[in-house]
């Protein structure tokens, strides 16, 4: 068994899910989640009720999580077809812009051309006012996230090109997708990407034991695009987790059940294993889930923030007992895993030990000002 310290993780890609669906998760209890996996930042998602798509609701989300999280939060604006681009006056409150163009959960999916030509069109615009600043930025826009499958990729792909404005691919999954961002990224475009750990330890052969429980946007994929993920480990620039969730209720009574599985608890343990099987590196965990996304999101610094991790020599079965996320359950239950996340430390505070949180309500921060705009 060893130990190691590593920085304090961002997630870029998550649904805490509040206003609107606090029966699912909260600030409080979606940061607790973060911290048991050794997360320090999270990004939220506006796919809330209402969706976060004016200055207004963003100011009034970050007030809740200003008051309940315990790890800091950036937050994304989104576009939606009857609000479209709503939010630009308050654009350099958010970490970024998020575009569905691809279906899933929420009423947020833009479905015309005319409409998403204007959204890449307007957020240039504000950038040329206010620039991109993307390296610990205090001000300034950040990119352009898409969840674009399929043939939605090319199109947003090259309105970004465009317009020059940097794209961030949230989720791939597929062979086709990660092959087209290479391409992009050696002939000079502004685009990164993110896979999450979901589809780098599960495909469609673990969809039918898992049931609802292994349904999400974008599905699991074959087992050839996943070893396509792993074969292009250089062309990912992001872990992240999609942490999405919704109640074993939800997911066992409805007809067709919501998409999307939690996984804020459960990435770190799931990276730890690859590299324990010699999949991955200790760089190549700390560069996706620490380094990449503070430069792709302008996060500012954490100083004296780290994770201890332990490296178990034998792997433990995931136990859904121990989890923190208020839907209590993971897609990786009884999965044998190396890691296991022993503390955190946040700005110097122990805000984590073992399977204990010690930070109050309201201590994490809610990044770019979007709290008091004004100031
Ligand atoms: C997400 C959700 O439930 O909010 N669901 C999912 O399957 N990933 C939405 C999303 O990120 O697409
Ligand atoms: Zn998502």
């Amino acid at each position: 068994m060893t130990t190691l310290r590593l920085p304090g993780l961002v997630d870029a890609h998550v649904h805490l899910r509040e206003p609107g669906y606090e029966h699912k998760e909260d600030f409080y209890t979606g940061t607790v989640a973060a911290l048991a996996g050794g997360v320090t930042t999270v990004l939220d998602m506006p796919n809330t009720q209402p969706p976060t798509a004016t200055p207004a609701l963003l100011r009034e989300k970050a007030r809740l999580a200003a008051a309940k999280a315990v790890c800091d939060v950036g937050l994304f604006v989104g576009a939606t077809n009857d609000r479209a681009d709503a939010y630009l006056p308050a654009a350099q409150h958010a970490c970024g812009l998020k575009i569905y163009v691809s279906d899933t959960f929420g009423s947020l999916r833009i479905d015309s051309l005319d409409l998403l030509h204007r959204l890449f069109r307007t957020w240039a615009g504000k950038a040329d006012a206010v620039g991109y600043r993307m390296d610990g930025r205090e001000q300034g826009l950040g990119p352009i996230a898409v969840h674009a499958e399929e043939l939605m990729l090319p199109v947003c792909l090259n309105l970004s090109h465009l317009y020059d404005v940097p794209l961030h691919v949230v989720h791939v999954s597929r062979r086709s997708e990660i092959e087209l961002i290479r391409t992009a990224k050696e002939r000079g475009y502004r685009v990164t990407c993110e896979v999450t750990p979901h589809h780098l330890f599960l495909t469609t052969e673990d969809a039918a034991r898992l049931g609802p429980l292994g349904d999400m946007r974008p599905r699991l994929a074959t087992p050839d695009d996943q070893a396509a993920l792993w074969e292009n480990l250089d062309v990912i620039d992001l872990f992240a987790t999609d942490h999405a969730p919704h109640t074993l209720a939800e997911k066992a009574a409805l007809e067709t059940p919501p998409p999307g599985v939690p996984g804020l608890e459960t990435m770190l343990p799931l990276l730890i294993t690859a590299m324990v099987e010699g999949r991955l590196t200790e760089d190549d965990i700390v560069a996706r889930c620490a380094h990449n996304p503070r430069r792709v999101y302008g996060l500012p610094a954490q100083p004296d923030t780290w994770v201890d991790v332990v490296v178990e020599d034998q792997p433990v079965p995931w136990s859904n007992e121990r989890m923190k996320t208020r839907v209590g359950w993971s897609p990786f239950a009884g999965m044998p895993l190396h890691g296991r996340v022993e503390r955190v430390t946040l700005r110097g505070e122990v805000v984590y030990e073992d399977g204990r949180v010690l930070a109050a309500p309201g201590s994490g921060r809610v990044l770019f000002g979007a709290a008091n705009p004004a100031a």
